[in-house]
């Protein structure tokens, strides 16, 4: 063993980096909306409740101006913390852990794969690509550091400030580490490519128990992802609310799609909670790459409260 450690707090604060470094010109409808709608979640838990920020980053999208004195920011960036402190001239307590609780593991699987028994000598791409994709469905991520301080803490309120698409970026950065510079995906799109898909289907499952996590939580949830990622320069809008968000985009000529969250759909994951607010917009967030993004209010349900 072993992938170099660590690497979770680096691969995040390169990720931070790059996305503070983005063109933000076009942000300004996004910025406004999302803090709307966290600024909302942090009022409602009102200055003497307990608010817990997933993704709470270096606060751009954040409105901690509003935030009672005990929220506590959740990043995994070590930098996360001093960037929120620069911003909002604040330093609210922290925890940097991995949310999904399954990176570290995913990280030693992909090494293990990729290497020699005991050596730091890669195995050839075919056969390090079949290998970790046929081991892949044996890892079950389970969020239980999130579990376990919310136990300890129980946060009345839990903001969900647009990690979740992170996680399956994050997952595929350390399989792409393992191979030491040799590119794991299939190049060409039509084709199948099994890694990927192992790692999408890792994805979800990291994302499903989040959710799970969250939705025991009894804490009044606010959720904002990124709920589509759209490739290419067509200028699309949405249509009404419609079930799926696919259903409601409106766009000429073509259009390629992603599905950050892997396929799961966070109304069904949040089992035993109804949602009493929806929201989706359109956040362009560089040149050739639109995001569809979904902001969610679940409070605690009654058995919870
Ligand atoms: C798109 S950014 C959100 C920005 C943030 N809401 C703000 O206002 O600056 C996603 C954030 O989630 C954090 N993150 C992503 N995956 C994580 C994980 N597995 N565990 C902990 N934090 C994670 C990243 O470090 C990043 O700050």
């Amino acid at each position: 063993m072993n992938r170099r450690p660590g690497f979770l707090g680096r691969d995040l604060a390169r990720e931070q980096k790059a996305f503070l470094r983005r063109d933000r010109s076009r942000w300004d409808e996004h910025l406004a909306r999302i803090r709307a709608f966290l600024g909302e979640g942090l009022q409602t838990a009102g200055l003497g409740g307990s608010a817990l920020i997933l993704g709470a980053g270096s606060g751009l999208e954040v409105p901690w101006a509003l935030a009672g004195p005990g929220t506590v920011g959740w990043d995994a960036d070590p930098w996360s913390r001093w960037r929120t402190a620069l911003r909002h001239r604040r330093w609210p307590p922290w925890v940097f852990a991995d949310l999904t609780g399954g990176l570290e593991a995913l990280a030693d699987l992909a090494w293990r794969a990729t290497h020699h028994p005991g050596s730091a000598r890669v195995r050839e791409g075919a056969v390090a690509r079949r290998r970790l994709a046929g081991l892949l469905p044996e890892l079950d991520p389970q969020a239980r550091p999130l579990a376990a301080w919310i136990r300890e803490h129980r946060p009345g309120t839990i903001l969900a400030a647009n990690v979740m698409g992170q996680f399956g970026v994050v997952a595929r950065r350390a399989v792409e580490r393992a191979f030491q510079g040799v590119w794991p995906w299939t190049a060409d799109p039509e084709l199948p490519d099994p890694l990927a898909e192992a790692v999408d289907a890792w994805t979800a499952r990291a994302i499903g128990s989040f959710l799970a996590v969250l939705a025991d939580s009894g804490a009044d949830l606010w959720l904002v992802h990124d709920r589509g990622v759209l490739f290419g320069d067509v200028p699309v809008t949405l249509g009404p609310m419609a079930d799926s968000w696919v259903d409601q985009l409106r766009g000429r000529g073509d259009l390629e799609a992603s599905d950050p969250l892997c396929g799961v759909q966070v109304l069904q994951a949040c089992r035993g909670r109804a949602g009493t607010r929806c929201a989706r917009w359109i956040w362009p967030v560089a040149e050739g790459q639109t995001h569809v993004m979904e902001a969610l209010r679940f409070p605690p349900s009654k058995v919870d409260s």
